[in-house]
């Protein structure tokens, strides 16, 4: 597997692989590599004959209040974890290499970036918005892959994508969990081991509110109102946001037809964790 870290060489390795006729699959990351984000190499490997990935920290789309620099690093882990899943290329760029100059272009994605995270959040969707712009533009992958964990990223990638008639498709893949449901995250390593038990309960209050929609609750509030309950049960856990929007639009759903998209942002002890659940075929 090739390590690159500046923009020129892949600039330079995408050129050589577009005369073989290859087609590329990437899989942007930050790193701290897990199952999940191995599951997208998989699925990449599947859907090209390179899959190609990124790790790079985004300065960008961090407060300056959050974690960008206790953000688990370790490159010589994530290089070998990919090498062994079969993926081509790692590109690992340096702050410096992405962002030369403080950036004079903002990507901003209105509309679907205003609730959910981007509510407490606030710049964060900015700060992925163009830092998946550049990437895609360095690395012009026939494919990109993308995790439904964040599912409002995904659904930013996507319309930035089409908005800006970048040439690449975009794929979004079932969010890996672990046995007892907590979605995996590299965020994850932070959490003590009470708070990760404590850390269920956002699986849990996913699967009662869609419990209670599958029962026939077709009020959006009264399902938001369910996962707040369950949050509220457990005594290390504070609620950021629960949420039932459209899986689209991500809008509050007033009252639910077929799908709803139950959203929750969770903080256990000091570590802030979000989950989601589609709830399809209501
Ligand atoms: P990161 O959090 O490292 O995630 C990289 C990709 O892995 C994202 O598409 C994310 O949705 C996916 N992913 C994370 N946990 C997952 C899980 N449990 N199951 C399936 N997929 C999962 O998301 C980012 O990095 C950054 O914002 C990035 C897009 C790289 C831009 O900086």
């Amino acid at each position: 597997m090739l390590l690159l870290t500046t923009i020129a060489a892949v600039r330079a390795r995408r050129e050589e692989v577009s005369w073989t006729g290859m087609r590329v699959a990437f899989v942007p990351t930050m790193g701290a590599l897990h199952e999940g984000h191995l599951a997208l190499v998989r699925r990449g490997l599947a859907r090209a004959d390179e899959v190609w990935a990124s790790v790079f920290v985004n300065p960008t789309q961090f407060s300056p209040h959050e974690d960008f620099s206790s953000y688990p690093r370790d490159l010589e882990r994530d290089r070998a974890a990919l090498e062994r899943e079969g993926a081509a290329l790692l590109f690992a760029p340096s702050t410096r290499e992405m962002y030369p100059r403080p950036p004079a272009t903002a990507v901003d994605v209105a509309g679907l970036t205003s609730g959910l995270c981007g509510l407490h959040r606030p710049g964060h969707f900015r700060g992925v918005a163009l830092v998946v712009a550049k990437l895609l533009n360095i690395v012009q992958p026939q494919v990109a892959l993308f995790g439904a964990k964040d599912w409002q990223q995904a659904t930013v990638i996507r319309r930035l994508v089409e908005d800006l008639n970048i040439p690449t498709r975009i794929e979004v893949l079932v969010t890996v969990r672990e046995d007892d449901g907590l979605a995996l995250s590299s965020r994850n390593a932070y959490l003590g081991a009470e708070e990760r038990l404590a850390a269920r309960v956002l699986w849990r209050s996913l699967q009662a509110a869609a419990g209670a929609a599958r029962a026939g609750e077709r009020r959006g509030t009264a399902l938001e109102a369910v996962l707040a309950r369950e949050v509220g049960r457990e005594p290390l856990a504070g609620l950021q946001y629960a949420a039932a929007v459209d899986p689209d639009t991500l809008q509050p759903l007033e009252s639910i037809e077929r799908r709803v998209l139950l959203a929750l942002a969770v903080i256990v002890g000091s570590t802030r964790l979000i989950d989601n659940l589609l709830v399809e075929g209501l």
